[in-house]
């Protein structure tokens, strides 16, 4: 399951608000994410730098948290925004992040601040082979979004 292009036009415009808000004023890089659950919510985060700067916390973490403060356990599509002149993608901790939640399959599109689609992919192609709750568990992947 993916977003139709309502939902796609949504969540751009939650992550940009949301990237309006983040507090960067180390890197000066700002970032918003948005997060559509499989009830058809969308929840959103902004990365929040620290002085101490390993505590800084990713805005795809941020809109983790509030889908799980929530109820949501299962991302249906994803969407982040940033500037620069390379097309934004998830880091590698929000990417294992984002498995937690969301499938192979699971979309995640990127965007610059204006709202311009800048890239596309899935989390199976941005993190291959990746180890997920069904390993722990022991069953099988889409019996995996109880937890
Ligand atoms: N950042 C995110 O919020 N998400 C990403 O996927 C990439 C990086 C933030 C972390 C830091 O506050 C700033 O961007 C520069 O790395």
């Amino acid at each position: 399951m993916t977003a139709t292009q309502d939902r796609w036009s949504a969540l751009l415009e939650a992550a940009r608000q949301a990237r309006e808000k983040a507090y960067a004023p180390y890197s000066r890089y700002l970032v918003g994410a948005a997060l559509l659950d499989d009830q058809g919510r969308i929840h959103a985060g902004c990365n929040v730098e620290n002085a101490a700067y390993p505590e800084g916390v990713c805005a795809e973490a941020g809109a983790i948290s509030h889908m799980v403060l929530n109820g949501g356990r299962r991302i249906v599509a994803a969407v982040v925004v940033g500037e620069g002149a390379e097309a934004i993608t998830p880091c590698g901790g929000c990417r294992q992040k984002l498995r937690e939640f969301g499938a192979d399959s699971l979309v995640v599109r990127s965007a610059d601040a204006q709202g311009q689609w800048r890239g596309e992919h899935t989390l199976g192609q941005l993190l291959p082979s990746s180890f997920g709750p069904a390993h722990l568990a022991g069953k099988k992947e889409d019996e995996d979004d109880e937890a």
